[in-house]
């Protein structure tokens, strides 16, 4: 199953490469700060057709259109088309297709792509976590000799004080931190060992349901930012760890 949700999320990354005129493709969803592309709405079309041709039972959820209600128990393919679509029109390559699969709420599969750097990123449960195939793990520094990275909540943004406010207190106890514009890699950086933590007021389940399966399959640890486990079903803030810096929140005021 993984090997073909890969192939299919690889043969998408060639419809966000080929992209062109994306100007003239961009449409305005609830704000400026919102957009969706012809790019995005065609990928997940495609990831819908060719994802529930391997596996009919499964409900889908993506982020662009609306499908039928989801059932609760059984599969279902949670997807976002384009994560970083603000990065994709501004021709920023940092941008990616996420793909996870779930059975009766937990995430069994999951698959982030970047086309831009050919970085696949893979886990099955209890499989392990994989960069092109190589295993990988989170880092094993402490935040005071690593880096975090963040994302700004954009659609919320009665969070940005509280984002900040976080923001400086891991600053203070870090060496640095980033704002890249796409969760999903963002996650995927934790479970690689580029980034030491991640955190963000309010995502989607399609944002991070990939990448909390690469995480925990790569030793690190997620979970929503208050604690406790992320949902499947609804938005959530989310904090993502390294084990060393896993309980640095309970030190600050999130
Ligand atoms: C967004 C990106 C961004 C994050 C936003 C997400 P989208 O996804 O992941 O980094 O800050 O909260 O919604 O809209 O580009 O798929
Ligand atoms: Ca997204
Ligand atoms: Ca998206």
């Amino acid at each position: 199953m993984l090997k073909q949700i890969i192939s299919i999320v690889r043969e998408a990354g060639k419809t966000v490469l080929s992209a062109h005129d994306i100007g003239s493709r961009t449409h305005e969803k609830t704000s400026a700060a919102d957009l969706v592309t012809e790019y995005d709405v065609a990928v997940e079309r495609f990831l819908r057709e060719k994802l529930l041709a391997l596996l009919p039972e499964a409900a889908f959820l993506g982020e662009e259109e609306a499908g039928p209600p989801r059932p609760e128990q059984g599969w279902t393919f949670i997807v976002d088309p384009i994560d970083g679509t603000a990065n994709f029109v501004r021709g920023l390559r940092r941008s990616a297709i996420s793909v996870a699969l779930t059975r009766n709420g937990a995430v069994e599969y999951g698959v982030v792509y970047d086309p831009y750097k050919d970085e696949m990123f893979s886990a099955g449960r209890g499989a392990g976590a994989f960069l092109n195939g190589g295993p990988i793990c989170v880092s094993e520094k402490p935040l005071a000799e690593g880096i975090f990275s963040m994302g700004t909540a954009l659609y919320r943004r009665e969070y940005f004080a509280p984002t900040m406010r976080l923001t400086e207190q891991l600053f203070e106890r870090s060496c640095d931190f980033r704002r890249m514009g796409a969760a999903a890699l963002d996650l995927c950086d934790v479970a690689c060992g580029r980034v030491e933590a991640f955190f963000e007021y309010s995502l989607f389940p399609w944002d991070y349901a990939a990448g909390s399966l690469l995480i925990t399959e790569a030793g690190g640890f997620v979970s929503a930012l208050e604690g406790g486990p992320l949902p499947i079903v609804q938005r959530s803030g989310v904090w993502a760890s390294n084990r060393v810096n896993r309980d640095i929140l309970s030190e600050l005021e999130v």
